[in-house]
């Protein structure tokens, strides 16, 4: 196998993990970032986030000599055949994209340019914009460097991302020339996986399309779990009948208190925008980031519901990340419930087993405990806000002795309803 020279410039979330697989996979790669605490940190072999898998990869290669980390564009370009572009797309307060940092580092590549590159945007980007990029680059570059640009969207999930990048479903490759189509599959070569070859504009659509779909599966299930517990039925086992559909799968219909993080939210509001810049209202998806909304206040009433009173009662936190395997919190729905529980007077306690760090920069007034068998203590709930697989194994005879009265609000219907009857809890989930 052909090994590459690669810069990644933006040691994010995206850029570092890929970074490190592509290291992984043999290539040699070069991780930029303008952020020199964290470019330093990483050199001393520190990583900035949890990700199970990465730092290991992330030791070895640089063990090797395969993976190094600069916060110099200009070096990351001189050295590289192709050059990733993985910095962050945040939104703007009316949900389209903020592309100031795309569009900073596009200029920054055309001025080290000296010879042929193929520059690829990783970031999740609004259709149009490897246009975009071109037209900077070509603006910027000094006069006669040939250069291709290439989208290829990244799919790799939080908490899997070393697994999800190692043996994706797919590869998507986005090119306007037939140039630089052999160099990106030489770089996946290693990588087994079909790969789609496309025009720009479909790459980037792909992306906004296939987050803004699983979003939208994640609120069809959430809808249905309301008409699921109007009615009596079970929205664990709908979603097991439906999903055993091979049209439909059972992937992304886990009910719960509603989708978060880093991504979905975001992509989700910024394909209303681009639709709606391109002349079509995207109703739908409207009604996606809706229910999702809906669903968190559903289950703060649910708690009220039973509690009556919020103020001067005590709950116990289990799960403040977005998601399990992650310390991340951002846009978390867990950090959100916290939130709307205090804001009705309760008092907290919680536990994460990875993100108490990162929610303590996050959350005031709440006492964060070590171990989560302690959580419950003194408690007249419980709550479950994170599906950590670790939660099934809680002691729940202790929790139970340990509370004013055994009640449980599961959002992530982690236990089984009857099984936490019959140890005498009072239990609600979500939809069953
Ligand atoms: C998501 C996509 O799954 C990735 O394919 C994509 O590459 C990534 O966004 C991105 O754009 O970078 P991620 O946000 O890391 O990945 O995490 P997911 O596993 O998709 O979960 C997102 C949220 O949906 C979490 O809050 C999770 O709890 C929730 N969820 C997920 C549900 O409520 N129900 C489900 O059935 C599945």
């Amino acid at each position: 196998m052909k090994s590459i020279r690669i810069a990644m410039i933006g040691s994010g979330y995206v850029g570092l993990t890929t970074g490190a697989c592509f290291a992984e996979i043999g290539h040699q790669v070069v991780c930029v970032d303008n952020d020199e605490a964290k470019a330093a940190m990483l050199q001393e072999g520190k990583i900035p986030i949890y990700e199970p898998g990465l730092e290991s990869i992330v030791h070895r290669n640089a063990a090797k000599g395969r993976l190094s980390f600069s916060t110099s564009i200009k070096e990351g370009v001189e050295k590289a055949q192709v050059v990733f572009i993985t910095v962050p797309t945040p939104p703007q307060p009316d949900g389209s994209v903020d592309m100031s940092f795309i569009e900073k580092v596009a200029r920054e590549i055309a001025c080290s340019m000296t010879e042929y590159k193929i520059v690829v945007d990783k970031s999740t980007v609004p259709v149009k914009t490897g246009e975009k990029v071109a037209e900077t680059i070509r603006r910027y570059a000094k006069a006669r460097v040939e250069f291709d640009v290439v989208s290829n969207p990244e799919f790799l999930r939080e908490g899997s991302a070393v697994e999800d990048l190692l043996h994706p479903d797919r590869i998507v490759i986005g090119v306007q020339s037939p140039r630089p189509v052999q160099m990106m599959k030489d770089i996946y070569a290693p990588i087994e996986a079909p790969i789609i070859v496309t025009d720009i504009n479909s790459a980037e659509l792909i992306k906004h399309a296939a987050n803004s779909f699983l979003a939208l599966k994640i609120s069809y299930i959430n809808a249905v779990s309301v008409i699921c517990e109007a009615s009596g039925a079970n929205v664990e086992e709908v979603a097991r009948g439906i999903g055993m559909d091979r049209r439909i799968g059972r992937h992304f219909l886990n009910a719960g208190i509603g989708f978060g993080g880093s991504c979905f939210p975001k992509d989700l509001s910024a394909f209303i925008k681009i639709a709606e810049q391109l002349g079509y209202d995207f109703a739908m998806l409207r009604e996606v980031r809706k229910i999702n909304q809906s669903q968190l206040e559903r289950f703060v009433r649910k708690i009220e519901e039973t509690l009556w009173v919020l103020r001067e009662k005590r709950i116990g936190v289990l799960g403040l990340a977005f998601k399990p395997n992650t310390d991340d919190v951002r846009m978390s729905p867990a950090i959100e419930l916290c939130r709307r529980l205090q804001a009705r007077g309760a008092t907290l306690r919680a536990h994460d087993p990875k993100a108490m760090e990162k929610a303590k920069r996050e959350l005031k007034n709440v006492e964060f405990v070590e171990d989560m068998n302690a959580v419950a203590e003194g408690c007249d709930a419980l709550v479950v806000a994170t599906d950590w697989p670790e939660f099934k194994k809680l002691d729940l005879a202790r929790a139970r002795a340990a509370m004013t009265h055994p009640i449980m609000f599961d959002g992530r219907n982690l236990f089984d309803p009857k099984e936490m009857e019959r140890m005498g809890w009072i239990y609600k989930s979500v939809g069953r």
